[in-house]
C-alpha cells in the first residue's frame, strides 16, 4: 500500500520525506489554510520535497472554472494531481481534465455509489473519508470495502486513498480492505513505528549484549 502525508506543513513533509516511505502528500484548502503560507509557494516547495504525486485542491463550484484552476495547478509541478469535490460539477471537471492527460483525486467521497461515478469519470483517486464517517457513528471501513469490490467486479483503475486517517487501526484496516494508498497525517505515520513490546524487547537485548563486553565495530 501507498503511503501519502496528509498535511502543508513544508518543514514537517521534508522531515518525514527523508524516511523514505512517502509516496506522495495529499493538501486540502483546509491543511493549507492552517501552513500559514501562499498557496502556491507551499505547492511548489512540497513538490521540490517529495517526488510522488501531490493533491491540490480546487476551490471553485463550477466545472469550468474548475479546470482552469486545476489546469494552472498542473502548471506548479509535474507531480501534482488536481484534487476536485465529488459534486457534479466536481466530475465533470474529473472527465474533462482526464481526457486531456491530467491526474486528478475526487475526494469528500461518502458513498460506494459516488466512488462508482468517480471512477467512471476516469478519477486516478477517490478519496473516501474514513474518519468523518465514523465520527457520525457509521463504519468508515465498510466504505473502503464496498468501493474494492465494485472496483474489482469492473475492473476499474481507478485507486482507492483511503483519507481522514485517525489510527494506527485505520491504516492496518484500509490495508486488509485493499486500499491501494492511505493518507496519513504526520502524528499518526510516527506512532505506526511505535509498540511498547519492541521498545522493552530492545532495551533488554541492548541490557544484555553491554554486559558480554563486546562490540561488532
Ligand atoms: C484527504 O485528502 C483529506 O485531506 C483528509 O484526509 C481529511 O481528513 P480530516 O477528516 O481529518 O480533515
Amino acid at each position: 500500500m501507498q503511503i501519502f502525508i496528509d498535511s502543508a506543513d513544508v518543514k514537517e513533509l521534508k522531515a518525514l520525506a527523508e524516511t523514505g516511505l512517502v509516496d506522495g502528500v495529499t493538501t486540502n484548502p483546509s491543511l493549507i489554510a492552517k501552513s500559514g503560507g501562499d498557496f502556491f509557494e507551499t505547492l511548489r516547495a512540497i513538490c521540490d520535497a517529495v517526488s510522488g504525486p501531490v493533491s491540490a485542491e480546487v476551490v471553485a463550484q463550477d466545472a469550468e472554472t474548475m479546470i482552469a484552476e486545476g489546469k494552472k495547478l498542473r502548471g506548479v509541478a509535474p507531480n501534482i494531481v488536481v484534487k476536485l469535490p465529488l459534486t457534479p460539477e466536481g466530475l465533470l471537471a474529473c472527465k474533462a481534465l482526464t481526457d486531456e492527460g491530467h491526474p486528478t483525486n475526487v475526494t469528500l467521497c461518502f458513498s460506494a455509489v459516488q466512488a462508482l461515478l468517480a471512477a467512471k469519470a476516469g478519477a486516478t483517486f477517490i478519496s473516501p473519508f474514513l474518519g468523518r464517517l465514523d465520527d457520525g457513528g457509521q463504519d468508515g471501513m465498510q466504505l473502503i470495502r464496498e468501493i474494492r469490490a465494485i472496483y474489482d467486479n469492473y475492473g476499474y483503475e481507478t485507486n482507492i486513498l483511503a483519507a481522514s486517517i485517525r489510527t494506527g487501526a485505520h491504516v492496518r484496516d484500509a490495508a486488509l480492505a485493499g486500499a491501494d494508498c492511505a493518507t496519513i497525517p504526520p502524528a499518526v505515520f510516527r506512532a505506526l513505528y511505535k509498540h511498547n513490546l519492541t521498545d522493552a524487547g530492545l532495551a533488554a537485548f541492548l541490557k544484555d549484549w553491554k554486559a558480554t563486553g563486546q562490540s561488532i565495530l
